[in-house]
């Protein structure tokens, strides 16, 4: 029997489709492309997948991505994690993708892009998930080379939402991405940044002031700051949490100590994402019941955190309403 958060109607709004990368599919892109990786076997690549903090997560995650190298891989990449969505019920999914990991190391625009988006387009007519696409800076790399990267992307501007930022995120405050993330809202970008995964308070105040987002993708250290939560509560602005990510790059020593269910009641909007569901041990079906049974939320509680998942995403009123509907009918 399939659990009720299985079918439960939501939206993802934080993954990395790198992130998504299976190791049966790296072993098998590695062999389809001609590159050895410096293991044996899927077992011995799921083994290394051990973290101590988001950086040792990050040279493993750069490293895995070598193996995309065509539009095909691109596209057999996106095509699984969307079908995982429909299996999930995941009816809206809105993607992160990291140019910069594909493009210095000669990928170009083009090929990553196209891979993407086919499948995006794939999945809407055959799976029924719809989808947006969001870039995110390596904030670990110079502000010029994000801005370089965000005039790369102008001619697909019309397939790209928003712009995120993301990577290594201690030394590397929102402010350094000021001109880019002003840039990119000048042509018509919305904007999203991870902050409060490893970062203070200070660098979610940076995002919302300077780079002005919509949501803050973690933000969990929010809670560290009252006069934070304060104005996220009051603004409504969503945190796109990560739990089983958390767990795994050790923010929280275990799930039970995660602050998801203290922020719900504190009145933010906080939504279940996965993150990098491929490195992490779970995909949002996953993260809903990691926190349920070691949160104890409650049923109202689930169907708050889907609902939530529409609310806080970028789809337009009208179309978040038939899911809010349906969702309403759920308690
Ligand atoms: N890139 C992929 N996953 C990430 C995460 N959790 N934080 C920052 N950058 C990332
Ligand atoms: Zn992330």
């Amino acid at each position: 029997m399939r659990s009720p958060l299985t079918t439960l109607p939501k939206a993802e709004l934080h993954i990395h489709i790198e992130g998504s990368l299976e190791p049966e599919m790296m072993v098998a892109l590695a062999q389809r492309n001609g590159i050895t990786l410096p293991y044996a076997s899927v077992e011995e690549v799921r083994a290394a997948y051990q973290f101590e903090n988001l950086q040792s997560f990050l040279d493993l995650y750069y490293a895995g991505a070598q193996v995309l190298q065509t539009e095909q891989d691109f596209y057999d990449l996106t095509w699984a994690y969307l079908q995982k969505c429909a299996a999930q019920h995941v009816r809206h999914t809105e993607i992160f993708f990291d140019p910069q990991t594909h493009s210095d190391r000669g990928i170009p625009f083009e090929v990553f892009h196209s891979g993407i988006t086919q499948a995006l387009k794939d999945a809407k007519t055959e799976l029924g998930v719809s989808s947006a696409l969001i870039l995110c800076f390596l904030r670990h790399l110079s502000a010029e080379a994000a801005m370089a990267t965000l005039e790369q992307a102008l001619p697909y501007r019309d397939s790209i939402i928003a712009v995120g930022l993301d990577s290594s995120e201690l030394g590397h405050p929102p402010s350094k991405f000021q001109a880019v993330f002003d840039r990119a809202r000048a042509e018509g970008f919305l904007t999203v940044a991870h902050a409060g995964e490893e970062g203070p308070p200070e660098y979610v105040w940076e995002a919302i002031r300077l780079l002005k987002v919509s949501r803050i993708d973690h933000g969990v250290r929010c809670v560290e700051d009252p006069a934070l939560v304060d104005y996220l509560v009051e603004h409504q602005i969503p945190l796109t949490v990560c739990p089983l990510s958390n767990i795994k790059l050790c923010v929280f020593d275990e799930m039970a100590q995660h602050n998801l269910k203290q922020l719900m009641e504190l009145g933010l909007c906080v939504t279940v994402n996965s993150d990098d569901p491929a490195y992490f041990g779970g995909y949002m079906a996953e993260n809903f019941q990691a926190v349920e049974s070691a949160l104890g939320l409650t049923p109202e509680q689930l169907v708050q955190l889907a609902k939530n998942s529409f609310k806080a995403s970028f789809l337009s009123p009208a179309e978040q309403q038939p899911y809010l509907q349906e969702l309403s009918t759920y308690i």
